[in-house]
């Protein structure tokens, strides 16, 4: 599906369909679509479909045309209330009328910019262009029948009626990058586990490295090893499936210098719990415990295509955590890069052994701050849910930024504390600190224990986003699993954040 900004009257648009918006039981229609209908279209006005039409959010209208318009059908997408409405409802609602349009097999598909006058969200027209692709998404690598959804239409005409201001294209190619940002990382977490391991991913990540031109770097296991990694390598010992510890580095033209920001995400390609063996009902859908790395390869293929004004490397720890002979045994010391000693009480609170490694690695790059995006508890979906992702930090302002950016795309984060008073939790009688406290507060004490390892100074942000990362079922707009959590608000925090304002 391309998409390409048409500007011509509006006399001579033509399409397939073309897409309109209008909220629920609303007395006016939105200002755009009122005057096209009272100067192109009265046949639309005049519909009995128009005046039926609720505007529920997620329905669909569609109102035929006669043989003499250019313009055949036109779709109008219910977007609920006005009073409860964001760029969530306008993200189902735009999600709604693509796949209505792939169902109805419509090949081409305009989408009027006087469709989006009077909407209060930010940045309208990027986030339908990722609503557009997103809403379309399915992953059908290897399903060998047609599913009968029928095919994505072919081209999106952005329709304009004069020459649009610059920031209109700009609009358009950032909604295309991150709605293939998004589909990227959700192929990867959606890739069962035997296909997706660590040594996949990585290549995938060299792949994009060339493409792009960004500095590729992976790690192997004696490497890892060598270079003091003990906790991330206890995570793998058990596994036959190679680690990589990748690094990928994007510095535009006199940014080399700047302090970068460091994201790091837990690459986990599937956690059985290791010797601490998960219960198979909450194992089947542990190929989602890369999602946090799978979104940071999303987010850098979103701005390998935008290339913003900013250093960014992105530290992803992969990694196999299987039970076998070999593998970590509870009670275990490991000594980590930092030089702690960590006691190993559960296998299966592996993912912040190796993100605490990573994060005391992220000092060889002098990090601005970091930001670290972890499918890391169960805890976080008993505390918050499947559709919100817990936010921890060291440093007040970025974490309001983070999830101030998160809000703005329409990915939820709510704030948990990270005070002294936890410290008691992690306490070993053997070692430095043990990986895990009690089970009431799990996420805290996570937070908590990375917190230990994060270079000193050093403005610092943890996500987990164990719930958000993997849609159990699917929804009207969505397919299950995957969901390419984070990508959306890391490319938006690219485009907000001041390095040296922190
Ligand atoms: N990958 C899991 C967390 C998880 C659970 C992610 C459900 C997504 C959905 C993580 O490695 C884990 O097993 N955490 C343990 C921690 C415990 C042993 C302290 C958990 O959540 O039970
Ligand atoms: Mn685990
Ligand atoms: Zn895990």
């Amino acid at each position: 599906m391309e998409f390409s900004l048409v500007v011509e009257p509006a006399s001579t648009w033509a399409a397939d369909v073309v897409i309109f918006f209008a909220f629920k039981d609303s007395e006016e229609y939105l200002p755009g679509f009122s005057s096209w209908m009272a100067s192109e279209a009265d046949w639309v006005s005049a519909s009995r479909g128009l005046r039926d039409f609720n505007g529920e959010l997620g329905s669909v209208a569609v109102i035929y045309g006669s043989s003499a318009s250019s313009v055949q059908r036109v779709m109008i997408a219910g977007l609920g209330p006005q009073e409860s409405f964001g760029v969530e409802q306008f993200n189902h609602a735009v999600a709604a009328a693509f796949r209505k349009c792939r169902e109805s097999k419509l090949r081409i598909v305009g989408l009027p910019l006087c469709a989006l006058e009077g909407l209060q969200v930010d940045e309208a027209l990027t986030n339908a262009v990722i609503s557009a692709v997103d809403g379309l998404y399915s992953y059908d690598e290897f399903k060998t029948e047609d599913s009968g959804e029928g095919k994505l239409p072919e081209i999106v005409h952005i329709l304009a009626e004069e020459e649009p201001q610059e920031y209109i294209s700009e609009a358009i190619a950032r909604g295309q990058a991150v709605g293939e940002g998004l589909a990227y990382a959700r192929d990867l977490v959606n890739a069962p586990p035997n296909i997706a391991n660590p040594v996949y991913v990585a290549d995938e990540a060299k792949k994009m490295a060339k493409k792009y031109g960004f500095k590729f770097k992976a790690m192997k296991r004696k490497e890892i090893i060598d270079k003091g990694m003990g906790a991330y390598a206890s995570v793998f010992r058990g596994s036959t499936d190679e680690p990589r510890l990748v690094t990928l580095e994007y510095a535009p033209k006199d940014r080399e210098n700047d302090r970068p920001l460091v994201l790091v995400g837990k690459g986990v390609t599937f956690d059985t719990g290791g010797i601490s063996l998960k219960p198979s009902s909450a194992m089947d859908f542990m190929k989602c415990d890369m999602a946090g790395a799978a979104s940071i390869m999303g987010f850098f293929r979103a701005i390998g295509e935008l290339a913003p004004d900013l250093h960014v490397v992105g530290i992803i720890p992969l990694a196999d955590n299987m039970p076998d002979a070999s593998a970590t045994r509870p009670g275990e010391v490991v000594t980590s890069l930092s030089g702690k000693s960590i006691e190993i009480l559960n296998t299966d609170a592996e993912g912040r052994l190796l993100l605490c490694d990573s994060l005391a690695y992220s000092d060889e790059f002098q990090p601005a701050a970091i930001i670290d995006l972890a499918t890391l508890t169960g805890g976080c979906i008993v505390a918050f849910g499947w559709k919100v992702a817990a936010e921890m930090d060291n440093h007040n302002a970025l974490g309001t930024m983070v999830r101030e950016c998160g809000m703005r795309v329409g990915e939820r984060y709510w704030p948990m504390p990270l005070w002294d008073i936890y410290k008691e939790e992690l306490k070993s009688n053997v070692a430095d600190i043990k990986n895990i406290g009690s089970r009431e507060g799990m996420t805290i004490h996570a937070g908590m224990f990375l917190k230990e390892f994060v270079p000193e100074n050093t403005p610092w942000v943890h996500l987990d986003i164990a719930g958000p990362a993997w849609a159990k079922t699917k929804s009207a707009v969505s397919e299950a699993g995957g969901t390419g959590f984070g990508v959306k608000t890391l490319v938006e925090l690219a485009y907000t954040i001041d390095l040296e304002d922190l």
